[in-house]
């Protein structure tokens, strides 16, 4: 039995641009999703209780593909404090979090001077997570090796990947590697088309969209001590959206209307001003950055009604608020010294409201036995 887990994601600056070559920063949240995986009882697949239908659940079955083909079935349990459909990054946890688990279970295979002999790695060859892997698994390299167990075989790197390439199958192939590469390495990430000076550069990601080849540089944001003074209040609407939907429409909007791309470029300048003062700890300057990039997000059509109505309500008791993630629904966050104040105003309005700490950790392997 493996247990893993992956924490949400609450983007404070850049969503929609970030698609466009923007900058964006997300960081990790308390929220998280845990999953369990056992060996089958019988000669199928399980997921929570029932038969795993593959055609319902595209994520897991990519990852099952790409780390478990023809391998005996497994049970898959899922516990998920990260409500689904509401811009906190549910999916990309949920595959993070899986793609853990499974290569705990499965081991990894490494030469005596640690070097790997099969996984998921930009720098490998012939490992493209991105390709549709329909037999055998993609990721491997060559047989022989010792084989690492468990928590031992995690690399956040990979994880980052593997989620960021199942995300893009099933967003139309259009998915920023924001989400996942925040629940795999938690805390605070930047993602950019260029290597940002002053920013710790992690990783880069490459990925054929509808609109061209997109090209994303991840960093990590290092926070001051100070930052934890503050919290994120997340209030949920309640309204579902559905990313590949909301992101689809910007997209249409921008080809009609090619002037509005300086809005996306306005925002990517926010991005870049909010990254510095998370990074410097100006908590007032964060605030205002959020404020400012939530009227930009307005002005492009992802607002709706009721989170106007939350953001309203969680303005008095906060230094910034905005929506996060796709929009039009989902959920918005506020950044505030008063959380206990800012999550009852939101409750008052008809919202569900959740305090988080500001950049949690990513993804991890909390329980393993028998393997
Ligand atoms: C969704 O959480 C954020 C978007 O920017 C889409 C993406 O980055 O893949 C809207």
């Amino acid at each position: 039995m493996v247990r893993a887990s992956a924490p949400g994601k609450c983007i404070l600056f850049g969503e929609h641009a970030v698609l466009y070559g923007q900058p964006a920063v997300a960081v990790a949240i308390e929220q998280r999703c845990n999953i369990t995986i056992t060996d089958s009882v019988d000669d199928k697949w399980h997921l929570e209780g029932m038969i795993f239908k593959p055609e319902k659940h595209p994520h897991i079955d990519g990852l099952r593909k790409r780390l478990w083909h023809e391998r005996q079935p497994l049970t898959i349990n899922i516990d998920s404090a990260v409500p689904s459909g509401s811009g906190l990054g549910s999916s990309a946890a949920l595959s993070v979090a899986l793609a853990a688990a499974l290569r705990a279970k499965r081991g990894r295979r490494v030469a005596a001077d640690g070097s790997w002999h099969e996984g998921f790695s930009a720098s490998l060859f012939q490992t493209d997570a991105y390709s549709k892997p329909d037999k055998g698994d993609a990721g491997h390299i060559s047989p022989g090796g010792e084989l690492l167990l468990g928590r031992a075989a995690l690399d956040s790197d990979e994880l980052a990947l593997l989620g960021h390439a199942i995300e893009a199958e099933s967003q139309g192939g259009r998915a920023s590697p924001t989400d996942t590469a925040t629940a795999s390495y938690g805390g605070a990430v930047m993602i950019s088309d260029r290597r940002e000076r002053g920013f710790d550069w992690l990783c880069s990601r490459r990925l054929a969209t509808p609109e061209g080849d997109r090209q994303w540089e991840v960093h990590r944001v290092k926070m001051p001590a100070n930052i934890d003074q503050a919290r994120l209040v997340i209030g949920n609407t309640g309204v579902h959206s559905r990313t590949a939907t909301v992101v689809a429409d910007v997209a249409a909007q921008l080809k009609q209307n090619p002037e509005r791309m300086l809005e996306i470029e306005t925002i990517g300048d926010l991005s870049r001003r909010g990254a510095s003062a998370l990074r410097s700890g100006e908590l007032e300057e964060l605030g205002r950055c959020m404020s400012e990039n939530h009227l930009l997000l307005r002005g492009l059509g992802v607002s709706c009604p009721e989170l106007e109505t939350l953001i309203q309500a969680a303005a008095p008791t906060s230094l910034g608020v905005k929506l996060t993630g796709a929009g039009r629904g989902g959920c918005m966050v506020a950044l505030t010294m008063e959380p206990t104040l800012t999550c009852g105003a939101i409750e008052l309005a008809g919202g569900r409201a959740y305090i988080s700490e500001i950049g949690c950790e990513g993804a991890r392997i909390d329980r393993e036995s028998g393997n």
